[in-house]
């Protein structure tokens, strides 16, 4: 039976998660909440569901089986915590747009709170809900890529001092406003591929012209980490202060010692280059024939329903929480090294361990010797 969710906040993102929820069999929109009423009743109007002005409400007149969380706020996730707390305190699964919070304490928060109410916590961290990291996930798994070397990781966006606008809103001038909003994605990405980081160094750095405008975000962001399976990488994001060279508004290069994969503009294309074989001499910076995957496939906008479907299909079968794709879990743990990279920043680029996760204990029922 399809599952009914109600979401809150009826922004941009609010409007095309709706439309991802009428688009598939697994789900059924039944009401949208906005403070402001008129995207509220907007969105009822084109979504032909109930509108909503507050999450509380809403709650006490629907039967929700979950709630969708689209608010924003500073740094783009200040107004997250207070409705995914009050969904889960009403006995409903959440999925929760990113950032999970703009304040690392709230995030840990709810991850403690989900786990401790028996509740499905999920974040929208659609950016490897793609044909493009599932095949380079096959890969992997395939043994094709072998030792992981290192993983290099370029994402943010095109731009240059004739195009930039100072964004004066106190919800976006902070120094550490680009992190925290946006570096969950590439960090996401990377934890996918290699798992646990242990380790972040991080210098950022504000371009003269934001200097003179008198705008405080750190926009260029330099972060070199360790993942736990000992993979060296890298994670440079700009926010259209310059050009980016190759690779779309994002690449992410794994080398490893069977082969090399690098995905470029997120959906867009893979290619895998294999590691020589012994006994065949290639010229200097030559090697064996790539292979090419290319999607033709350039609207991030398709990662929307592909994610949350995946989030359908996991409440729908009842997963063991620590089986949840992009959980609440999974998005603490970006946050976790957004954090870290702050800390190393503020302390003139020192190593910084990032903060432990909340221990996975398993599930007695699905994981049974
Ligand atoms: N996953 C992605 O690829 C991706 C891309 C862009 C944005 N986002 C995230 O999506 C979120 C929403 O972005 P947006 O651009 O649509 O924001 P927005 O500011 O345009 O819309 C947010 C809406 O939430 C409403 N709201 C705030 N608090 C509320 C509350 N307590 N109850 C009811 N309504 C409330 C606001 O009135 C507003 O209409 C942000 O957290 C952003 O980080 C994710």
């Amino acid at each position: 039976m399809a599952l009914k969710v109600g979401i809150v906040g009826m922004g941009g993102i609010g409007n095309l998660h709706a439309s991802c929820y009428k688009n598939d069999a697994l789900a059924e929109l039944v009401a949208v909440c906005d403070v402001v009423r008129e995207k509220a009743d907007k969105a009822a109007e084109k979504f032909g569901v109930k509108a909503y002005y507050s999450l509380r409400d809403m709650l006490a007149n629907e039967e929700l089986d979950f709630v969708d969380v689209t608010t924003s706020g500073y740094e783009n996730g200040s107004w997250h915590y207070e409705p995914a707390m009050e969904a889960l305190a009403a006995g409903k699964h959440v999925l929760c747009e990113k950032p999970l919070s703009n304040d690392i304490a709230e995030a840990r928060e709810m991850v403690r709170y989900a786990a401790a109410r028996q509740l499905y916590l999920g974040c929208n961290l659609n950016h490897y809900f793609t044909p493009t990291a599932e095949k380079a996930m096959q890969y992997i798994n395939e043994g094709r890529v072998g030792e992981m070397i290192y993983l290099l990781f370029k994402m943010g966006f095109h731009g240059g001092e004739e195009t930039y606008k100072f964004n004066k809103s106190p919800r976006f001038n902070q120094p550490y406003a680009h992190m925290k909003a946006f570096l969950t994605h590439p960090f996401s990405v990377m934890r996918f591929f290699c798992g646990d980081i242990t380790h972040v160094q991080c210098f950022a750095k504000r371009p003269g012209f934001r200097q003179s405008a008198g705008d405080l975000l750190l926009s260029v962001n330099s972060v070199h980490v360790q993942f736990a399976n000992g993979t060296i990488g890298y994670l440079l994001s700009q926010r259209g202060d310059c050009v980016w060279g190759l690779g779309g508004w994002w690449s992410c290069e794994l080398a490893g010692t069977k082969g090399t994969f690098c995905i470029e503009n997120c959906l867009e294309k893979l290619t895998y280059w294999p590691a020589p074989k012994p006994g065949v001499k290639y010229p200097l910076g030559e090697g064996p024939e790539p292979e090419v995957t290319n999607t033709g496939l350039k609207d991030f906008n398709l990662t929307f329903p592909t994610r949350i479907h995946a989030f359908l299909e996991d409440v729908t079968n009842k997963v063991s929480p620590e089986l949840l794709r992009s959980s609440g879990r999974d998005a603490l743990a970006t946050l976790e090294y957004i954090q870290a990279a702050i800390d190393s920043y503020e302390n003139g680029g020192a190593l910084v361990r990032p903060h432990p996760l909340p221990p996975i204990h398993g599930d007695p029922l699905t994981e049974r010797i």
